[in-house]
């Protein structure tokens, strides 16, 4: 991955193929050009003044310094107004700035910090840069030639080690964006259950994780129900992952993160119409943000307690499969009409929540799952849905996302919407009807988290581009990682008052 340095430099003095310089829309002042050479200045100068460039967001234009100045070329970049710059805004500018530099086939650049000089703003900046060029080209044929951006600049007012750190700690997290970007984007016959399952072990040696796996066989005689029912239908056997960080003394209670890990979702015998189809291999993207944020932690060695569960599982169509009508024992001990095989993701959490507050006993739980198409259909695919029972985690994770980008937002867990999955044979059952649907899944999930503090988020708009997803710099096509980067402030924010 591309190296971000963080260096204290005057514009007229950094080496460089490319120097990267924001503009706010319709500032033609520039104050910065006083220190470039008069013939680069003359000619900045000139765009700004012809209103070629405006600084609106997106646009930019590049300046041929033609040897007067270290630098080859200058890109002015449009930052939008500066009323509306956040961090959200300078992630998205330095994404930008990174892909463009990429096509200029750089090697290295450089870029000016954007605006007033702030930890928030470096750590935006280097996420953008760093985000936006990641790419999955594991299938595709080497293009020879083409040069990769080995080092990317960031050059500041000031020499305050600290900046350089915080660069270092989010490039930490966004190579475990990437990890969850690399393993969400593989395609469904090379990542079943076992393969994400030797993922994850690897993982583990690799960051010194407790880590286990649970077999098929295993499941089923510790009455994992709702598991086996749903893995039945393949022949790729299902397998519960644990893994376990202890970064705080070990009577500190751990934060549990469950991931929805679907490898391939069909709908089983309720089996989904043809279109898209091939979207559900990222049926398993709440599974490797879980696996993600705890490769995050283990490699920053936070100080919290943090233990990673993902059942994983395909969803087939088989003389093997689960049937509509079927009635499963779960783990806790409670019984489920399952009326539709599509509803599958709450089955396995179901049970990997209840075995994971039973034998860790958390302070806290978080389940990221690609849980609905009505999460979509009530927030479109560009907003999480948060559901839960705990207010202050619920606004703790919202007021974080704000800052992420990972844009999230609560949906209500009243009381009625129990009744819609009440059945007429068990105690309860897998669907809750079209209305509301998001919140009914939530609500049946609420029955397997006893009165821990819980939070779900449901991440089908979100986990990947998508119909509806807005284009954005830093998430290139497929996979995103979404909520790996939130869950990890959550857990730093911890770390230091726990
Ligand atoms: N994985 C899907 C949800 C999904 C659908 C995510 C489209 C992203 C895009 C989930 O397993 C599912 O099929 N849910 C059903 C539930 C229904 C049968 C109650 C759905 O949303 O249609
Ligand atoms: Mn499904
Ligand atoms: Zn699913």
């Amino acid at each position: 991955m591309v190296q971000v340095k963080i260096e204290k430099a005057k514009i007229d003095q950094k080496q460089t193929s490319l120097l990267v310089i924001g503009v706010f829309e319709n500032e033609q002042d520039f104050s910065q050009s006083k220190e470039l050479d008069p013939a680069v200045f003359a000619s900045i100068k000139e765009t700004l003044d012809n209103k070629e460039f405006r600084g609106t967001s997106g646009s930019s234009v590049l300046i041929y310094t033609l040897g007067k100045g270290p630098m080859k070329k200058i890109m002015l970049l449009g930052l939008g107004k500066r009323e509306k710059f956040t961090d959200e805004v300078a992630r998205i500018c330095a994404g930008k700035a990174a892909q463009k530099a990429k096509e200029l086939g750089a090697k290295e650049f450089s870029i000016l910090q954007f605006s007033n000089l702030d930890e928030g703003l470096v750590e935006a900046m280097t996420e953008g840069v760093t985000l936006a060029l990641y790419s999955f080209d594991k299938y595709k044929a080497a293009e020879d030639g083409k040069a990769k951006i080995e080092e990317v600049s960031i050059l500041i007012n000031s020499d305050s080690p600290k900046f350089q750190s915080i660069a270092d700690r989010a490039d930490l997290v966004v190579r475990a964006v990437n990890f969850a970007r690399d393993i969400g984007n593989l395609p469904p016959n090379d990542c079943a259950p076992a393969q994400l399952a030797s993922t994850a072990l690897s993982l583990a040696q690799e960051y010194g994780m407790k880590a286990r796996v649970i077999d098929r066989y295993e499941l089923e005689n510790m009455g994992m129900g709702g598991i086996v029912a749903v893995g039945k239908g393949s022949n790729n056997p299902p397998k519960l992952i644990i893994l376990e960080y202890t970064g705080a003394a070990g009577d500190q209670k751990p934060y549990l993160l469950v991931g929805k890990a679907v490898t391939f979702d069909t709908g089983g015998i309720s089996i989904k119409p043809g279109e898209k189809m091939d979207e559900m291999k990222f049926d398993k993207c709440g599974g490797c943000t879980v696996l993600a944020v705890m490769r995050a932690v283990a490699s920053m060695k936070l100080a919290v307690n943090v233990i990673g569960i993902v059942p994983s599982v395909e969803n087939m169509p088989s003389s093997t499969s689960y049937r509509p009508g079927d009635i499963i024992k779960m783990y806790s001990g409670k019984t489920v009409e399952v009326l539709n095989t599509d509803a599958e993701g709450r089955m396995i959490l179901a049970d990997a929540l209840a075995y994971g507050i039973a034998t860790y006993s958390p302070k806290a739980v978080i389940d990221l799952a690609t849980l609905t198409g009505a999460a979509i259909i009530a927030l479109g695919a560009n907003v999480a849905a948060l559901v839960g029972t705990n207010k202050q985690l619920a606004d703790r994770l919202r007021k974080l996302s704000d800052r992420t980008g990972e844009k999230m937002w609560e949906l209500p867990l009243y009381d009625e919407f129990h009744e819609q999955i009440k059945s007429a044979y068990a105690d309860i059952r897998n669907i809750g009807g079209r209305p509301g649907g998001a919140i009914t899944a939530a609500a049946f999930l609420s029955n397997f988290v006893s009165d821990v503090p819980w939070v779900h988020i449901d991440i089908a708009g979100t986990a990947w581009t998508q119909d509806g997803t807005y284009e954005r710099s830093y998430n290139p096509k497929g996979a995103t990682g979404f909520g790996v980067r939130t869950l990890v402030k959550l857990l730093m924010e911890d770390e230091k008052q726990p």
